[in-house]
């Protein structure tokens, strides 16, 4: 494409800008709720809602309100959720059997879910720190993240989440060799429509913070996720990832965090041309929504703002712990 551009009076830019009409007609890209992976997180317990302090207006919630949660996004037509849980300390161990426990929070939930909203698909996430003593995505020994142990083990976590019904299994851990293990896992078993979401270009970032106290990982975690999350100055590398995990069977890919990897979704999208997906990651949110909060800025406009950077990055969907606020807001301007 080669833009054209006449000197004024020829183009004037303000004339496709006059008025609401005429900038609809001209408008390039847009969120639609359609685009939306809303972000959920687990708890134990009966009725209960509890507040994250770090992520205002996100709670952990017990299993009867995550259902109620996912009923919630299939009236407002938000097709996917994703699960996060937050695991009873007393079940943390160093070796995380208890996420390939089949009746762990996470595939109780998926049952449950399934059970009441069929329709509305469900992502999990395959790593393991919400059930690791030691904060970890992967197995530790003498301080070392062992790789190919820890990809058997994802492979058994996904396997049970795939049997509770998950719909799109989503690897956060940066394992090497993840996605084609966990992949000829699932043809083995029989699920071979089950889809990988594959968290492709993952960064080390300052980020995350907030999600880490929402699972109860920040206090077990010591030291970084550094050799195995990406170097934030990279991006070639990314590029190589999602190649990577494209060969080995996902079906789709991420990059995350969100807004400060803009251009790495560009080049994936533009690259591959593959179903391609940013999370909005929980120190995202709670920029937003902190500053909103105190009135230093608009929320509502900066949060479609910032979906709406997605879609012009070239991304085909956005995880974020907006899509309930995004979705009853496109819903009312409709
Ligand atoms: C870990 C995982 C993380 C997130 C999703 N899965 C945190 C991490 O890598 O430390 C972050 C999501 C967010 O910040 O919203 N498996």
């Amino acid at each position: 494409m080669r833009p054209i551009s006449a000197p004024t009076p020829t183009t004037r830019f303000r004339r496709t800008r006059r008025s609401a009409a005429i900038r609809a007609l001209v408008q390039e890209n847009s969120v639609t709720t359609g685009d939306l992976i809303w972000p959920l997180f687990l708890r134990d317990g009966e009725n209960m809602r509890e507040p994250i302090a770090s992520m205002p207006g996100v709670e952990r919630l017990s299993i009867d309100q995550v259902v109620a949660a996912a009923e919630t996004a299939a009236d407002l037509g938000i097709p996917a959720i994703c699960l996060f849980p937050y695991t009873d300390p007393a079940l943390r161990t160093e070796t995380c059997e208890e996420a390939w426990n089949p009746e762990n929070l996470t595939n109780r939930a998926i049952r449950a879910i399934k059970a009441a909203v069929p329709e509305v698909a469900i992502m999990t996430d395959v790593a393991l720190d919400p059930y690791n003593s030691l904060g970890h995505d992967g197995l530790v020994r003498d301080g070392i993240i062992l790789n190919d142990e820890t990809v058997q083990a994802l492979v058994r976590m996904a396997l049970v989440q795939a049997d509770a019904g998950a719909d799109i299994i989503g690897p956060s851990d940066m394992m090497d060799g993840r996605i084609g293990a966990i992949r000829a896992g699932l043809e083995g078993a029989g699920h071979k429509d089950v889809a990988i979401l594959s968290y492709a270009a993952k960064y080390a970032s300052a980020f995350y913070g907030p999600f880490r106290d929402a699972v109860g990982a920040s206090g077990a975690l010591k030291g970084d996720k550094k050799t195995y999350q990406m170097n934030p100055a990279n991006s070639d590398e990314a590029l190589r990832l999602v190649e990577r995990d494209l060969r080995e069977g996902a079906d789709m890919v991420m990059v995350k965090p969100g807004m400060p990897y803009l251009d790495i979704c560009r080049r994936v999208k533009d690259t591959f041309g593959a179903p391609t997906f940013a999370y909005q990651v929980s120190g995202e949110y709670a920029m937003i929504k902190g500053a909103a909060d105190r009135g230093w800025i608009n929320g509502e406009a900066a949060m479609m703002e910032s979906l709406l950077a997605f879609k012009r990055a070239g991304c085909d969907g956005v995880l974020t712990y907006f899509a309930p606020a995004a979705a009853r807001l496109l819903r009312d301007l409709h």
